[in-house]
């Protein structure tokens, strides 16, 4: 599906109207396939994605794999010491060349008819393929892809990048280094769910200005100063934060410091900052009415395990409340009754400004909205 075109059946969203006429995004966005095929193409292939940390492809040799959206991708450290990303699919018959999630290796070796690409992604070895005419080796190497660091982070672009890494990340790279970097932050535990509901659902959770905190985070709550919670939309970042208040129980005990911050990155990116701790959380389309959210945790070097386990355990806590919802929201979305919602214009800006986004995305007037 050409970029920026939907069926005229799924243009039934305004991204023009201001906040307080503002209607969601039509409810069959989160259902049809049309639309995750749009979406693969106007919003995964456009955007820096998530794809690993620097620390798994930090030696020369070192690879990891990843799938966005649909899409194989293999990072590779050259031996010159560059980080590369190519698609995973071998010129020969598209089987991905590395299956496994993370490793080391010589040469990248196609492991279905034996194909070699050096760590550069040149094709060098080809078993048995004399006398191919019009077949040069150097026509034939992996297909690239953009690939950039920040911080502990990697991140790979399907297309060809409208702007570097750290445009797009604006102006969440400059609030971090006001904040004292990342510091010494290490990871140290990964979580993944899968959700029966489509991969905006969670989003929309995520985006509706602590809304949802008092009624279905009541740990959460105990320890985030509400009446201060205040979302800001800059950019493709939406920055939801709060000072936190001293509380007891587990949640008050690991989440501490001046201030939450909880940073969305358009489209499917989450950093969760409190001090010494920080987790992601990456939203991964499995199709149009499945998702599964990668929740990375990162804490300050020297933190005792203990703290490391209660911490986790109450992240994990949060997001089953929230897997509660999101999988009821899907039911009540695919429900004859509900076609679209109205915002909450004192909380849910950073909702309408995702739903603006995606839909210009998706309906052909590109991402112009703030940069
Ligand atoms: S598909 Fe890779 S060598 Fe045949
Ligand atoms: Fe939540």
């Amino acid at each position: 599906m050409p970029n920026g075109i939907l069926p005229v059946m799924f243009t039934g969203f305004d991204p023009g109207l201001p906040l307080e006429r503002a209607r969601t995004i039509p409810n069959t966005w989160y259902a049809s396939a049309e639309v995750a095929a749009a979406e693969r193409e106007a919003v995964f292939a456009r955007t820096w994605q998530l794809v690993g940390r620097a620390e798994q492809v930090a030696a020369p040799g070192a690879f990891l794999t990843a799938d966005i959206a649909g899409e194989p991708v293999l990072v590779v450290r050259g031996e010159d010491g560059v980080l590369r990303a190519f698609f995973n699919v071998c010129r020969h018959r598209a089987a991905p060349i590395k299956t496994e999630s993370c490793g080391q290796a010589a040469k990248l070796r196609c492991h279905y008819h034996g194909w070699t690409y050096d760590l550069a992604g040149k094709l060098r070895g080809t078993p048995e393929f004399d006398g191919v005419e019009e077949f040069p080796k150097e026509g034939n190497g992996l297909v690239p892809m953009a690939v950039a660091e920040w911080g502990p982070f990697g991140f790979v672009h399907l297309t060809q990048p409208a702007e570097p890494l750290a445009d797009f990340l604006r102006p969440l790279p400059g609030w971090v280094e006001s904040r004292g970097g990342f510091g010494n932050l290490t990871w140290k535990a990964r979580r993944t769910y899968d959700l029966a509901c489509n991969w905006k659902v969670y989003v929309d959770n995520y985006l509706d200005g602590g809304y949802h905190v008092n009624t279905v985070h009541p740990a959460l709550a105990g320890v985030l100063d509400y009446r201060e919670y205040k979302t800001v939309c800059d950019g493709k970042t939406v920055v939801q934060s709060a000072p936190l208040k001293p509380a007891e129980g587990d949640a008050g005990r690991t989440r501490t410091g001046d201030l939450a911050a909880y940073w969305w990155v358009y489209p499917n990116l989450m950093l969760n900052l409190y001090s010494g701790v920080m987790d992601t959380n990456l939203v991964l389309p499995l199709g149009p009415d499945r998702c599964r959210v990668v929740f990375d945790f990162y804490f300050a070097a020297g933190t005792p395990d203990d703290f490391v386990r209660e911490s986790v355990a109450v992240a994990d806590q949060v997001q089953a409340e929230d897997v509660g919802v999101c999988e009821e929201v899907q039911r009540g979305l695919n429900s004859r009754s509900y076609t679209t919602g109205r915002f909450s214009v004192k909380r849910e800006n950073g909702g309408y400004y995702f739903h603006q986004r995606l839909g210009r995305a998706l309906l052909g007037s590109g991402g112009s909205l703030g940069g």
